[in-house]
């Protein structure tokens, strides 16, 4: 099939393989894109009723224009061939995400699978049920965004009937609703319980209902109660297991009656849980732990050293003046009244000396009264002492 051409679509190589064909990535050489291809099983077209009632499906699914629902093209006849013709979408199905990954974190699964509840809640509002929603229909693209495919096809293949993909147990049995193994009408609900199943693999990497035998399952499906999700994997919060478990009861009735509604539940449980865990998580800068305090030693007071200023070579012109810049006029927002930058109308408080600035205190010793008084005692004192001496001295030459 590679490089073979089909109408306006060249086969560019295989993407994958399903239960009901192969799907290849093409490029419509009319528009000059890419599409992905699905050619649909021969025994599968045989039957000129069987290709009306794909034709039917295709039709309801192009009217589904939403962000999280791939967009189908046309559903064409070539070559004695029937395909679906599809946006073409880069990632990875939550089925591929699951083999590579095992369990996805509930903080990651539970915004993905919110896109896909909000493409498939549009899809009910317009009247369409999916019918076979399962983890390989379920496209994360490299933007980011979640994308349901393969609207209605196993309406056309009577209910969601297990089909065997070529030399592979075929899955589609593990996520059936109660009323499709039962044959019983379904309404959106059904497309509730496959969601529910699929949601629970994601984030367990098991689904509730596991058998060699297809006839098992179809059977736990209607009678027997699932475990929870964290029986497979214990780091599930429980609201959100128990939204899993609601969306999986037996009696339609008992599960959420809608797409909205589901994802409500789960806006819940995972912002309860989220803040359960930041409140919980330990603060970014653990409080100090109470010490007795040490003796510090007094640290002698910084020592100025004055640098001299750094010399230019002389044969270098000095730089020229920076170019004086007016200050950048900021514009505050009306409604706040402009605030001075620093509380204004402060007593003047004497700033400290700077280190290294030489300050000139007046000498006030030499001006006091009290110390010329001073002077003057201590002067009469002396010139008293050096009369008496002389006069001493004098004494003694004349005996
Ligand atoms: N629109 C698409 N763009 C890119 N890849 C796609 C697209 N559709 C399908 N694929 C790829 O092809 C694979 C097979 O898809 P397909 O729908 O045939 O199989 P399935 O969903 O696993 O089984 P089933 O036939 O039961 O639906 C997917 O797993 C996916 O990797
Ligand atoms: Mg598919």
């Amino acid at each position: 099939m590679i490089g073979q051409r089909i109408g306006n679509y060249k086969i560019l190589e295989e993407l994958g393989r399903g239960g009901m064909g192969v799907v290849y990535k093409a490029v419509d050489t009319g528009l000059d894109r890419f599409v992905a291809i699905k050619i649909l099983a021969d025994q599968l077209t045989s039957k000129p009723e069987l290709i009306e009632r794909f034709r039917t499906e295709a039709k309801a699914q192009a009217r589904l224009n939403h962000t999280n629902i791939a967009t189908l093209h046309s559903f064409e006849q070539a070559g004695g061939r029937c395909m679906i013709v599809m946006e073409y979408l880069e990632g990875v199905t939550f089925e591929q995400m699951i083999e590579r990954r095992g369990p996805i974190p509930w903080q990651e699964a539970i915004p993905l699978f919110k896109q896909a509840l909000m493409g498939l809640g549009f899809a009910h509002r317009m009247g369409v049920i999916h019918r076979d929603i399962k983890p390989s229909n379920i496209f994360v693209c490299r933007t980011g965004y979640v994308k349901v495919m393969d609207f209605g096809v196993a309406k056309v293949m009577g209910g969601g009937q297990s089909m065997t993909r070529a030399g592979t147990r075929m899955g589609t049995v593990l996520y059936m609703s109660p009323e499709q193994v039962q044959s019983i009408p379904v309404d959106v609900r059904s497309d509730i319980y496959s969601l529910g199943i699929t949601l629970y693999q994601f984030m367990s990497g098991h689904v509730p209902f596991e058998s060699d035998s297809d006839y098992k399952v179809m059977t736990d499906h209607v009678k027997t109660p699932p475990p929870p999700p964290t029986y497979f994997y214990p780091h599930i919060p429980p609201g959100i297991a128990g939204a899993v478990l609601h969306s999986l009861a037996k009696d339609p009735n008992q599960r959420f009656q809608s797409c909205e509604e589901f994802g409500k539940a789960l806006d819940v449980h995972e912002a309860s849980e989220k803040q359960r865990v930041s409140m919980a998580a330990p603060r970014a800068v653990p409080p100090p732990s109470p010490q007795p305090p040490r003796s510090v030693p007094p640290q002698p007071p910084p020592v100025f050293v004055p640098q001299p200023p750094p010399q230019r070579p002389v044969s270098q012109p000095p730089p020229p003046p920076p170019p004086v810049q007016p200050p950048p006029q900021r514009t505050l927002p009306q409604a706040v009244p402009a605030q001075p930058m620093y509380p204004q109308n402060l007593p003047q408080v004497s700033r400290p000396y700077a280190p290294g600035v030489a300050v000139e205190k007046p000498n006030t010793m030499q001006t006091s009264p009290s110390y010329l008084l001073v002077y003057a005692i201590l002067g009469g004192i002396g010139l008293t002492i050096i009369v008496f001496l002389i006069l001493l001295i004098a004494g003694a030459f004349s005996d």
